[in-house]
């Protein structure tokens, strides 16, 4: 009965206190296309695009001289060829573009100006999934209440202890009632 109690009790506890582990909330940021740098040639864009993890969400921001330089997204073909006659995706002049990264893939920019893409103004950057964006499914994977209930007959009323001392001698004095009967019907006989 007691070992009953505190299986029933445990479960209780599992089940009821569901621990919500809310993800810290990812801020998108900002990232400065060659940090202090900015987009120019004799930059190592690699290394740069190597020293961070991007996410949906975030921007990537190319400063520049107007004119001097443009930010081509572009293919990876194009990438590799720096031949912008095909496989460009947009074009940004404005010398201080900024370019959000919408999907989880990878994105290719080079500068179209002669030479500069082909001199290393050139990089990939992989853009992964939100992480904290996806909350743990309410999936059907805590329903042991109604099992719990139908292998457990008497419902867990008696809560303390006492409680199941008191049910014990509830039972004892029922007998207790019933033994004159049965001394009566012997008797009788
Ligand atoms: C990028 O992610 C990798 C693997 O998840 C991790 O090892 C690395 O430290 C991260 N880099 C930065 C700059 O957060
Ligand atoms: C993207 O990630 C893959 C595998 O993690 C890696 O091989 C590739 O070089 C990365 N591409 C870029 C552009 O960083």
């Amino acid at each position: 009965m007691e070992s009953h109690f505190s299986l029933v009790f445990f479960s209780f506890l599992t089940i009821s206190i569901p621990i919500l582990f809310k993800s810290p909330l990812v801020e998108a940021e900002d990232y400065a296309v060659g940090d202090s740098d900015g987009w120019t040639t004799g930059i190592n864009y690699l290394e740069w695009s190597e020293k961070y993890n991007f996410t949906v969400g975030d921007t990537l921001v190319f400063k520049y001289v107007l004119n001097q330089h443009n930010v081509y997204q572009v293919t990876e073909t194009t990438f590799r060829s720096c031949d912008a006659s095909s496989g460009v995706i947009s074009i940004h002049l404005s010398g201080n573009d900024r370019i959000e990264l919408t999907e989880p893939t990878k994105y290719w920019f080079i500068c179209n100006t002669k030479g500069h893409c082909k001199g290393g103004m050139r990089f990939g950057i992989n853009v992964t999934a939100t992480s904290g964006e996806t909350p743990p499914p309410p999936s059907g994977e805590t329903p042991p209440l109604p099992s719990d209930g139908s292998s457990s007959p008497p419902p867990p009323a008696p809560v303390t202890a006492p409680g199941g001392n008191a049910a014990a001698h509830g039972r004892e004095m029922r007998w207790w009632l019933c033994a004159p009967v049965v001394l009566f019907d012997l008797v009788y006989w």
